[in-house]
């Protein structure tokens, strides 16, 4: 499913409904299914068929755009069951830890499949995502939201259930990228399966948990480039000349920590 590209939504289809105050509403466009909020209700069958971007009256004759959802609308609208990684953190992890087309990711956890889903934009159908995860429960739902935002599980994105550990030297990734509690365990790991030049990538919310995965890529002592950050984004409000920073913003998601593999007397 791409957004803006002039083609008619269609049965499946993830569709963002925008009410006249800015509320914004995900929904998977159903044959036969109505859309209920206070201002009334909207038949799926009137989207399904239209182009993006086009206003639909509802049954209270307030007005409703439907436009597809962005990948940052999806993730953060979604209903989830572990914490998605944030779309600003996706963002700059993807840059950081320096992930593109064509590569082999392998990525744990799994969680909501937020992050999976900016990985296998990133690296495209050439590339290829391995993501672990350890709870059946995570991984089912997760791959029930891929094949939502993308019409179906892309095939280059191999969901597994399971410990990361135990796919790192199969897979033999190019890049590694974590979103779990003890990401410090997987860094022998990653120092023993990464080519030279791959990358490790961990984010982790917590100030301790930060020093532990440092800690564990000194002792690996193969990494360099290592760097730890964290992604501030404040929203500004512009409203004729009232133009400032928002009231409210997202104050802490986490700390992203990269590095890059060298080879020693290897
Ligand atoms: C915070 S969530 C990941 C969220 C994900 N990045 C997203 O954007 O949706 C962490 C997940 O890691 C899983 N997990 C923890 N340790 C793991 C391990 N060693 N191997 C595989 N999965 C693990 C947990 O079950 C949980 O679902």
């Amino acid at each position: 499913m791409t957004s803006g590209t002039g083609d008619p939504f269609g049965p499946g289809d993830a569709c963002l409904l925008y009410d006249a105050k800015g509320r914004r509403y995900l929904i998977e466009l159903i044959v036969g299914r109505n859309f209920h909020s206070h201002r009334g209700a909207l038949a799926h069958d009137a989207i399904i068929g239209s182009p993006e971007g086009a206003s639909f009256e509802t049954t209270n004759g307030t007005f409703l755009t439907a436009l597809r959802p962005r990948l940052s609308d999806f993730v953060l609208k979604m209903s989830r069951g572990a914490t998605v990684l944030y779309p600003k953190d996706a963002a700059a992890l993807v840059m950081w830890a320096d992930i593109g087309p064509g590569m082999t990711v392998l990525e744990a956890g799994t969680g909501s499949g937020g992050l999976t889903m900016v990985l296998a934009r990133a690296v495209g159908p050439t590339g290829r995502i391995v993501s672990v995860e350890r709870r059946e429960d995570h991984a089912s739902l997760a791959r029930s939201r891929i094949a939502g935002f993308f019409g179906a599980v892309p095939d280059w994105v191999d969901l597994r259930i399971g410990e990361v550990a135990e796919a790192a030297e199969e897979v033999a990734p190019d890049r590694i990228v974590l979103d779990l509690p003890d990401p410090w365990d997987m860094v022998p790991v990653a120092a023993a399966v990464l080519p030279g030049g791959g990358g490790f990538a961990a984010y982790v919310p917590n100030v301790p948990q930060v020093e532990a995965v440092r800690a564990a890529m000194d002792e690996a002592g193969c990494f360099i480039e290592t760097s730890t950050f964290e992604v501030m984004m404040r929203d500004w409000s512009v409203t004729g000349r009232s133009v400032r920073p928002s009231h409210r913003m997202v104050g802490h998601t986490g700390f992203i920590t990269v590095g890059r593999k060298i080879l020693r007397g290897e």
